[in-house]
């Protein structure tokens, strides 16, 4: 991703999803570690970056995507997994249930949260959870989910870490240290 890309990204993370940033629970992420070299926040910025960047191409010339939905799903896609030690068995239990206690996460946060968020977030882990997403916009989430999992394994296997300037700004402007 260009510089340029990267600030827009980052500037519309940061007015849309203000109040999950600003959230403890958020804060909280950045001291799980996911995926072997990241942690539950950096993980989230990932994917809600790649969607955001993925949707914005779509949306080029024509709105055919809600950006304010795949950056607040992004956002809030893995807010049930903080805890996970605490909260489920096991991995199985913790793929089941996650999603689903994302959404309750999210709802304290976002009490006016609209189906096509919940829908998105609640339906992010298919096909390990039954029900695919209904919108488009779910299937972002999925997409960029699956990729960013993808590049932390491979981030982690060849002992390197995912740099991004969107990520970076975000971190810094939300006060995260890490
Ligand atoms: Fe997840
Ligand atoms: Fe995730």
């Amino acid at each position: 991703m260009n510089e340029a890309l990267e600030k827009v990204l980052a500037k519309k993370i940061l007015t849309i999803g203000e109040p999950v940033l600003s959230s403890e629970l958020f804060h909280k992420g950045y001291w799980q570690t996911h995926h072997k070299i990241c942690s539950v926040g950096e993980h989230t910025l990932n994917v809600t970056t790649v969607a955001l960047a993925h949707a914005m191409r779509i949306n080029r010339g024509e709105k055919k995507v809600r950006e304010d939905v795949v950056i607040l799903a992004g956002l809030c896609h893995d807010l049930g997994i903080i805890g996970r030690d605490e909260k489920y068995k096991n991995d199985f239990q913790c793929g089941q249930c996650h999603a689903g206690d994302s959404v309750i996460c999210a709802k304290e946060i976002l009490p006016n949260l609209d189906e096509m968020t919940i829908d998105s977030i609640q339906n992010h882990m298919w096909p390990v959870t039954k029900t695919p997403p209904h919108y488009r916009e779910g299937f972002l989430i999925l997409s960029a989910d699956k990729f960013s999992a993808t590049a932390e394994w491979l981030a982690y296997l060849s002992h390197r870490d995912i740099h991004g300037k969107a990520k970076e700004l975000i971190r810094k402007a939300c006060m995260i240290k890490k």
